[in-house]
């Protein structure tokens, strides 16, 4: 779990902004693309910097799909289970991927914050179905296999970062 020890990046953040209640949104924005989610830890010092309640963050951060309150890994794979992708067989891309991670529908993160598993009703690429994105970089016409190669070079690069 990422502890913030100090809110110097939060502070920077409020800056670039402006310490004002309508600005919540791009700030809560720039704290999920800082920390990969927006920690809790944040709620009352922004309600003290920009005079608003914790229970107004909690519910524009809730309101939006796209902010997430739970740590994410550093890789996101999201499986299209929409209609297109659905026919075209995204759930066993889905299965391969929480199996080799050891992910379920209620654990989507590993422990070691590496990896995310997440579905997605479209991607809005459906004539390439069925598509996976990683980081927001779409792969098209996946299949089980391509997805293990692509985690197993993932976990090959980390091995060679480390
Ligand atoms: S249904 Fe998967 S991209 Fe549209």
């Amino acid at each position: 779990m990422h502890e913030i020890s100090d809110f110097r990046e939060m502070d920077e953040i409020i800056a670039r902004h402006g310490a004002e209640a309508r600005n919540i949104i791009a700030i809560l924005h720039d704290t999920q693309a800082k920390y990969r989610y927006v920690p809790r830890a944040v709620f009352p010092y922004l309600s003290k910097k920009l005079g608003i309640s914790t229970a107004k963050i909690y519910s524009v951060a809730t309101f939006y799909e796209n902010f997430s309150l739970e740590p994410k890994g550093k890789y996101v794979f999201k499986i299209c289970d929409g209609t297109a992708c659905h026919v075209r067989k995204s759930i066993p891309i889905l299965e391969r991927l929480r199996k080799e991670l050891g992910l379920s529908a209620e654990k989507k993160t590993t422990d070691d914050l590496m990896f995310t598993v997440e579905t997605v009703s479209c991607l809005g690429a459906c004539g390439l179905a069925p598509v996976i994105t990683l980081n927001e970089q779409v792969h098209a016409a996946m299949t089980p296999e391509k997805a293990s190669q692509l985690i197993a070079k993932l976990k090959e690069e980390e091995e060679h970062a480390s």
